[in-house]
């Protein structure tokens, strides 16, 4: 396998040391793309947060200093990026604010609805089957889903990442509505920045 084809398949799995660089490269790489997802809750304050596929971290510490009153809990099954994640929020984690788990959105280690608001940045192109039935699980009534993808499956350039990254399927906003209509989901937004092909989903979890 490549070098090139090595790193990029880190940001299904960041492991080991190109894992590391590839979680550094995410925080910053994938700040604009967060930061438009995020303008899309509308909902003021969220008490409880779940990030999830939280890669480096940077957009817990975003939702944490956006939601000053919110404590978040951000999960992903790779330990490089369970490692980033506590280094970047490690004030908000000795306040109480925050903790990382290590785990596989396909079996949440969560109660039923303990979540006003699960985000999830750039990751569920590598998500199992069954993993927005967990989310529906765990989120509150009234509750919010937030998903944020840089590819929004209407564009051939975006291929190419298909054919590096093992284990990648990028879905378009109809497909994703029926994924999320299937777990439970009543109310199914659709954003998108259709110059860059960005796409963003909110899904409500009905009261
Ligand atoms: C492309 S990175 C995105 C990271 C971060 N959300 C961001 O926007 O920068 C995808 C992350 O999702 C995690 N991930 C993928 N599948 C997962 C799963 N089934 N369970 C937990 N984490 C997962 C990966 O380990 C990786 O850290």
């Amino acid at each position: 396998m490549g070098l090139l084809k090595k790193y990029f398949n880190n940001t299904r799995k960041p492991e080991g040391w190109l894992g590391k660089l590839m979680v550094n490269g995410m925080n910053g790489g994938h700040a604009a793309l967060s930061d438009w997802g995020m303008s899309f809750l509308k909902v003021s304050q969220h008490v409880k947060i779940a990030d999830l596929g939280c890669g480096g971290g940077r957009n817990a510490a975003s939702l944490l200093k956006h939601y000053p009153h919110a404590s978040l809990t951000a999960l992903d099954y790779s330990d490089v990026s369970v490692e980033k994640t506590r280094q970047v929020n490690q004030a908000a984690i000795a306040a109480g604010r925050c903790i990382v788990l290590q785990g596989n959105v396909a079996a949440l280690p969560f109660d039923a609805e303990e979540f006003d608001l699960i985000t999830a940045f750039e990751t569920v192109y590598f998500w199992p089957d069954g993993s927005f039935n967990e989310v529906f699980r765990t989120l509150k009534p009234g509750g919010t889903f937030l998903i944020v993808n840089e590819a929004d499956g209407e564009n051939a350039a975006d291929e190419k990442w298909v054919a590096m990254i093992d284990g990648m399927t990028i879905y378009n906003a109809d497909q994703l509505t029926d994924m999320l209509t299937n777990a439970g989901f009543a109310k199914v937004t659709v954003h998108r920045n259709e110059k860059k092909h960005w796409l963003c989903l909110t899904a409500i979890k009905e009261a």
